[in-house]
């Protein structure tokens, strides 16, 4: 659409002398039948030409030259209304979308411009848990959104492995632990997980526990070898868990620098924001008071002298600038954890750090699965691993039903569970809650992966069983509706990725592959391909066809999700 709206652009420019932004603006899309492609309300010319926007309409009108590019140019009322030349946009879409494959939709819009991406970043030492299912999926897929549009993105996994609870996990494994069983275990993050658990069962009898894990902490902070060392060994173990489940999922970062990381670089830290002047000592803690902003204070160092969350993200965020001296920061986080990020981003405000308002807090709703946020304290965390392989198997078996002779089955029902559960997600508007129900996701037929991933494979199938010939299409022939809506909604996809960054949604897109499955099929349903005898019709049909797929490969990757051949 964007080619269309700078022609308007251009004729508005030089019929009335109106700015491009101002027209851009202006422009809508109108949805009903008889309103145009895109309309041009006249109201803002009114004053300049001191005429009734009706007359304004249907005079400039007049004055137009239809540009090949639209069929047909009228004004309606106050309105100037445009019809695009299906014709010439199936022609140029279809070729187009040939022409740029897979970088179809790409742009140069970020050049020059780094973005971080902070997401994922779950606390280690406990298995990956479906909590972190969100921000690992809307964070993957907004990294690769910001790379299709030509930013320069960093991706960093924010690891929480430092803190009190390794406090917890070093206790308990000292008490209740057995060294050999960690090292036999097949699953030895879920052991590591059942002495966390077993800890706050005891700590519940036994308060004293919780003071033992915050000396422990402490020590650690201290550099104590010995718990160093254990600390070391838990930490491989998690991190090998995780990038495990990673790779299922098909995630990359470009940083795992955690929590830990930023422990030597903390007491600089400090010293630069008591030297700014904005901390105080309150009860023996150092704390950022916020009071002024109406925000309760940042805890920088307690009394013991251990820090917090908070202190690392101060630190992280500074560091992460010199280091990048990125244009902006997004965090895609939980909103429960909204007023932590308003805070660290005041603090860094007030310390007269002038990029806290390149920082950004990309926050979503909770992830509902059965009943209440799962807690990961009292022993009911659900582990994604578990939900992965479930996926798996449920998937198997629909394939098993609908498609036995499939050759790589394994692999397409891991691609295609994958997608269900990802797009499960994506779907949703970032911030509303999510409630994860199998059998929506996994419907063939609903608004889901497997659904948009099965036009794919459809299309994919048409292909091979299609006769290669060198006929050339007349895309003048094809002009149902169903032809015309399909062209029309793949000429939306460039718009659609750059909308997506705008609010960071890849619900956009999401949304968009359900519309675009549906229109194909529709066309399908309608416009017979390799039935059709006119061979110039078949092989337009065709063409269009292979673009939708392409559109459909290329949108899926960017929500993180593959689009097998066959399914
Ligand atoms: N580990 C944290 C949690 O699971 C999330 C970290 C997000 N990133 C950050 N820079 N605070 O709640």
């Amino acid at each position: 659409m964007e080619k269309y709206k700078n022609i308007i652009c251009e004729i508005l420019e030089q019929k009335v002398g109106l700015p491009k932004e101002e027209t851009l603006s202006l422009i809508e899309q109108p949805d009903k039948k008889g309103y145009g492609d895109l309309a041009f309300p006249t109201f803002v010319l009114a004053k300049t030409l001191k005429k009734a926007p009706p007359i304004i309409a249907s005079e400039l009108v007049k004055t137009i030259e239809t540009p090949q590019e639209f069929s047909k140019i009228e004004s309606v009322g106050p309105y100037i209304n445009f019809y695009i030349n299906s014709e010439k946009l199936m022609e140029h879409t279809i070729s187009e979308i040939k022409e740029k494959g897979d970088l179809y939709g790409s742009s140069d819009l970020g050049e020059g411009k780094t973005v971080i991406i902070d997401f994922s970043s779950p606390n280690i030492a406990k298995p990956f848990g479906i909590g972190h299912l969100r921000t690992t999926v809307i964070g993957n897929s907004l990294y690769k959104i910001h790379k299709f549009l030509g930013y320069n993105v960093v991706g960093i996994n924010h690891i929480g492995d430092w803190g009190t609870q390794f406090g917890k996990v070093i206790v308990a494994f000292d008490k209740w632990g057995d060294s050999n069983r960690l090292k036999n275990e097949k699953e030895p993050v879920k052991y590591l997980y059942e002495l966390y658990v077993k800890f706050h069962e005891e700590a519940e009898k036994d308060p004293s526990l919780d003071d033992e894990a915050r000396a422990t902490f402490k020590d650690l902070e201290n550099g104590d070898e010995d718990k160093m060392a254990k600390w070391a060994m838990f930490k491989e173990i998690s991190l090998n868990e995780l990038k495990r489940i990673y790779k299922i999922l098909g995630v990359e970062f470009d940083s795992y620098n955690g929590e830990q990381f930023y422990n030597d670089l903390i007491p600089e830290t400090i010293e630069t924001l008591i030297s700014k002047g904005i901390t105080e000592i309150s009860e023996g803690a150092l704390i950022v008071n916020l009071e002024k902003f109406d925000m309760p204070p940042v805890l920088l160092r307690k009394k013991d002298g251990a820090t917090l969350y908070a202190t690392r993200d101060v630190c992280a965020a500074i560091y992460r600038y010199e280091q990048y001296k990125f244009d902006k920061m997004l965090y895609v986080v939980g909103a429960e954890q909204s007023l932590h990020f308003k805070q660290i981003f005041k603090t860094l405000a007030i310390a007269g750090f002038e990029y806290s308002d390149k920082c950004e807090h990309v926050p979503f709703g909770l992830f509902r699965f059965q009943e209440g946020k799962m807690s990961t304290r009292k022993g009911n965390l659900i582990f994604l691993d578990d939900v992965i392989k479930n996926a798996i198997d449920l998937t198997k078996e629909i394939i098993e039903q609908k498609n036995p002779n499939l050759a790589n089955k394994e692999d397409v029902s891991r691609q295609v569970a994958i997608g269900a559960i990802i797009f499960g997600d994506l779907t949703n508007d970032r911030i509303k809650n999510v409630i994860f129900d199998w059998e929506k996701i996994l419907d063939f037929n609903g608004e889901t992966a497997p659904y948009v991933q099965y036009s794919h494979a459809r299309i994919s199938s048409i292909i091979r069983k299609s006769e290669a010939n060198e006929v050339s299409p007349d895309y003048s022939l094809l002009n149902t509706e169903y032809e015309e809506a399909l062209a029309k909604k793949l000429a939306q996809f460039p718009d659609i990725v750059k909308e997506s960054i705008d609010g960071y949604r890849p619900s956009v897109i999401a949304r968009y592959l359900i519309t675009v499955s549906r229109e194909f099929n529709r066309f399908y349903h309608n416009c017979p391909i390799n039935k059709e005898e006119n061979e110039s019709i078949s092989k337009g049909r065709l063409l269009l066809s292979q673009a939708t797929a392409q559109i459909i490969k290329n949108g899926l990757r960017l929500l993180g999700i593959d689009a097998p051949e066959e399914m």
